[in-house]
């Protein structure tokens, strides 16, 4: 694959910058975010430039390992790394000392059995203090925040995805870590930000 020919995604390209000014302000105080499910690289590509005092460390399944590579060639900055292997539910917790996790549309993608190993491992290996934001479609007390949102998870199943969880069912998932923010994005989306107390 050559930069020319790479994958892309729409969504990624509407997103990002909604998404940037959220990490902006909650990876402020970060040394090096773990991304989990880089899926393109789209996202690493263009938050790393402006994160300048973090290192981005990309991950995703193998078969996703040559996108992410040709978006990374595009952006030639010292603190974003190649993808590293991690399939929650095949390996272990990657090697690194990251005080935070960032993850965008992969909880819906996930089983919910992965989706649950997911909160946990993250819940485990960050430090006190550490941040887990996690973007994507996500229900309350059991409701979809849309009819589109509720139409996706029908398509979701059909594709044998696990479909859109529920932000409560996350909180006990999630323990030690706190739900600090629920914040609303375009696109009837929200960036769920998480902190290891
Ligand atoms: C819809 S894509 C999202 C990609 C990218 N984060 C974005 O926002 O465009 C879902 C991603 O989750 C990854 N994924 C699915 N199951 C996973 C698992 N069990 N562990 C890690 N990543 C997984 C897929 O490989 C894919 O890259």
């Amino acid at each position: 694959m050559t930069v020319d020919d790479k994958p892309f995604s729409q969504a990624c390209e509407n997103n990002k910058q909604p998404i940037f000014e959220v990490l902006y302000r909650v990876l402020s105080d970060t040394k090096k975010v773990l991304e989990i499910g880089s899926g393109t690289g789209q996202h690493a590509a263009y938050f790393a430039p402006r994160l300048s005092h973090l290192t981005w460390q990309t991950s995703d399944m193998p078969n996703n390992h040559d996108a992410i590579k040709s978006w990374l060639a595009d952006v030639p900055v010292r603190n974003l790394l190649a993808p590293i292997s991690f399939t929650v539910g095949v390996n272990h917790w990657p090697l690194g000392s990251f005080d935070a996790v960032y993850t965008a549309n992969t909880t819906h993608i996930m089983q919910p059995s992965e989706s649950k190993l997911m909160m946990q491992l993250v819940a485990d290996n960050l430090p006190l203090g550490g941040v887990f934001c996690q973007y994507g479609p996500f229900n309350f007390q059991g409701r979809y925040t849309s009819q589109s949102n509720a139409d996706f998870d029908q398509h979701l199943m059909e594709q044998g995805c696990g479909g859109i969880r529920d932000v409560d069912e996350l909180v006990v998932w999630a323990k030690p870590m706190n739900l600090l923010e629920k914040i609303s994005m375009p696109a009837n989306n929200f960036m769920l930000v998480w902190q290891k107390k």
